[in-house]
């Protein structure tokens, strides 16, 4: 890459689904990257009781940033790795909410280093309001029927909604 190539960035995960502290983590992305691209995993390395499909998440973060078009959400299987240098993206970004997270950060980080040595991983901090929300925690509040509403985007909870029944 040059340095006036555009930056182009890959941000991974699961989002399953994708909450306010994503979203927070795609638009502070764009003060470092040109275009972000929301990478939706199919295989995390957390295995999960999901709620949406990955075209499902894909959907919602869509519509959840369809005023921006520096941001691109894409569904992937395999390697993250592997996706990132397929789309030209160098730089991966993961949101650090607190210190328990940085075990695992560190950890995948390390060993993308070792399989893509071209790729940076940068770690961005949201806002404190968000940095107890997970997308883990959002799907077992609103299945036990309690309120999600403050933090997840209006699209998100009505389709969060939806595939509960409620
Ligand atoms: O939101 P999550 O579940 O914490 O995101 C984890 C994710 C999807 C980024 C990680 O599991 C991943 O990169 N999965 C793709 C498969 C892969 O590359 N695994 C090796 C990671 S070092």
């Amino acid at each position: 890459m040059r340095r006036s190539d555009p930056v182009v960035a890959l941000y991974p995960g699961s989002f399953d689904p994708p909450t306010r502290g994503h979203e927070d983590i795609v638009r502070r992305g764009l003060r470092v990257a040109d275009r972000i691209i929301v990478g939706v995993a199919g295989t995390s390395t957390h295995a999960k009781k999901g709620l949406f499909t990955v075209d499902e998440r894909v959907a919602l973060i869509r519509e959840v940033f369809c005023d921006e078009e520096r941001i691109v959400p894409l569904g992937f299987q395999g390697l993250l790795v592997d996706f990132a240098r397929d789309q030209g993206a160098t730089l991966i970004v993961r949101g650090l909410r607190a210190v328990s997270d940085f075990e695992y950060e560190l950890q995948m980080a390390q060993m993308n280093q070792e399989l893509w040595p071209e790729a940076e991983t940068i770690f961005l901090v949201p806002e404190v309001r968000n940095s107890f929300v997970s997308s883990s925690l959002v799907r077992e509040v609103a299945r036990l029927g309690g309120d999600v509403s403050s933090f997840v985007s209006p699209p998100v909870l009505t389709a969060v909604r939806k595939k509960l029944g409620a």
